[in-house]
């Protein structure tokens, strides 16, 4: 991957421009949001008759589009399984028009989410925060199975080991202005997070 999750600055200094430093931190959102949408399926109507991609739409049927699918869709991406971040850097202008059609775990057109910037920045700071404060391993090789037709969630969760990172390196970072809690013993800091109908509990 190239660049930090978080760029390093004094702790103090978090600022409008901490997101626009967030690179790789929204490289992962979107690379997550793309395999992963939320929603893996909406709805639409046919206001009119038309013709979709070669077949005929009568005026009210019910279209169902995926963004799922759009995200894993081989035409728009390469190598569309594979989680790779740094397919959103520099892309060719036609790569380009392809990702920009394509990822749409927020919808798309005049219906599409009211709050995805306000999403976008939050799931940016989510991914850079827990980058910055935790270092976490699958305990297993089996990815999870999705789960869930509308709302998309790992079957059983994804069980990960956490490391807790030294008080320096999350020093480093601008948003970690929380007090540090001290390490106690090995076992103290290798923690295993339960993940709880698609949430995660942090046992402290
Ligand atoms: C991770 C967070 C979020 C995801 C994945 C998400 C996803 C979506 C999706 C897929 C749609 C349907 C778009 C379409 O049919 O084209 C939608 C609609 C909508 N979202 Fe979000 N959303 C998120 C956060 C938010 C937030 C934070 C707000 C408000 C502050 C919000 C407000 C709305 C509203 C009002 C609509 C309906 C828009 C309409 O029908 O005109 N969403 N969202």
């Amino acid at each position: 991957m190239l660049g930090p999750v978080a760029v390093p600055r004094a702790p103090s200094t978090a600022d409008e421009r901490t997101l626009a430093d967030l690179q790789l931190a929204n490289r992962v959102m979107h690379e997550t949001t793309r395999l992963h949408p939320a929603g893996a399926i909406a709805p639409r109507e046919a206001a009119v008759d038309l013709t979709l991609g070669g077949y005929r739409i009568s005026k009210g049927t019910l279209i169902l589009w995926s963004a799922h699918l759009s995200g894993r869709d081989p035409v728009a991406w390469t190598d569309p399984l594979v989680f790779d971040p740094d397919r959103f850097v520099d892309p060719d202008p036609e790569q380009r028009a392809l990702s920009d059609v394509a990822w749409v775990p927020f919808g798309r057109g005049a219906r599409n989410c009211i709050g995805f910037a306000l999403a976008e920045m939050g799931l940016t700071l989510i991914v850079a925060r827990l980058a910055q404060r935790l270092d976490v391993e699958l305990v297993t090789t089996e990815k999870p199975r999705p789960v869930g037709m509308v709302v998309n969630r790992p079957w059983g969760g994804a069980p990960v080991c956490r490391h807790s990172l030294s008080a320096s390196a999350r020093r480093q970072h601008p948003l970690s202005d929380q007090p540090h809690r001290p390490a106690r013993s090995h076992a103290d800091r290798l923690r295993v997070v339960t993940w709880v109908d698609g949430g995660a509990m942090v046992r402290q």
